[in-house]
């Protein structure tokens, strides 16, 4: 095999939740150019509707299916109809998520901290088990990737429910990689900064995007071309000896300096 091989996800089934949101379109573009077949979950049927014609007009090489990630019954028929149409599962890539309140600490409600806690770390636990169990009783070397972020390891003002949401899939991601080890499935998990969506380049040339664009090392989002490397390494026999490793992909911002309150 040539070494450039080893990235390619030909006849391989993927599954994307969140696929109809910013980064979960680009994941599924990537992912569908390296040859995988696709399944993409979200609940915006709409937005899914469009993105399933736009990756395979035929319909021969995507899935779409309304999925809650906090629903069990929705992960496991999402499971079934993968099977009753691709016959297998390869690839998990939990995408789903949500960002919560722009709120400080004692602005943070009950509601809003159940829902971030739900949505991120239930619902990457709830579809990775279900899936994992499904590879196992299939026999297949499957892999998980989980998507956090770099508020998994840094702080950053109005995030106390995300960012421990996202350290909490980053920790899931060690805990399953193990518990799974045994199995010949590999996690992990691919650790975002600022990608260039709109709701971003708003951001970074706004009012405050000076301070923004200062507390990113390189200075800038990356553009969604940028996770092509990481994904593939990840999805694809490139990382066989890789499992429960969090890649950052943020041009430095986990590690640099954090803002205090005034
Ligand atoms: N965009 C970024 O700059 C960035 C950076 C770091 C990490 N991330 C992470 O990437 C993931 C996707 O972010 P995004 O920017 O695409 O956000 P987005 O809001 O554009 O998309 C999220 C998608 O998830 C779906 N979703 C929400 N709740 C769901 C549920 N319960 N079940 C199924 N689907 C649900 C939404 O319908 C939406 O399509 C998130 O986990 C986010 O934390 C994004």
């Amino acid at each position: 095999m040539k070494w450039i091989e080893q990235f390619s996800l030909d006849n391989q089934v993927a599954v994307v939740t969140g696929a109809a949101g910013g980064l979960g379109r680009e994941l599924v573009a990537i992912l569908a150019d390296a040859g995988a077949k696709l399944v993409i979950a979200d609940t915006d049927e709409f937005k899914l509707d469009v993105l399933s014609r736009e990756i395979d007009p035929s319909g021969e090489k995507v899935l779409q299916q309304k999925c809650d990630v906090t629903s069990k019954q929705d992960v496991l028929s999402l499971i079934d109809n993968a099977h009753k149409k691709f016959k297998t599962i390869d690839l998990l890539i939990n995408c789903a998520g949500i960002l919560g309140p722009d709120e400080l600490l004692f602005d943070v409600s009950e509601r809003d901290w159940d829902s971030v806690l739900n949505v991120n770390v239930k619902g990457s636990w709830l579809v990775a088990t279900h899936i994992a169990q499904y590879m196992v009783t299939h026999k297949i070397e499957g892999r998980i990737i989980n998507i956090s972020s770099s508020l998994g390891f840094r702080s950053q003002l109005k995030r106390v429910p995300y960012a421990t949401s996202k350290a909490a899939v980053e920790h899931l991601t060690r805990n399953l990689a193990m518990e799974l080890v045994s199995h010949n499935i590999r996690v992990n998990c691919l650790a975002p900064g600022w990608m260039q969506t709109n709701m971003v380049n708003n951001l970074l040339e706004g009012p405050e995007g000076k301070k923004w664009r200062e507390a990113i090392p390189m200075r800038r989002a990356a553009h969604p071309s940028e996770l092509t490397g990481p994904l593939l390494l990840l999805a694809s026999k490139a990382s066989s000896y890789m499992t429960g490793a969090i890649v950052r992909v943020d041009g430095g911002y986990a590690y640099s300096g954090i803002e205090l309150p005034e």
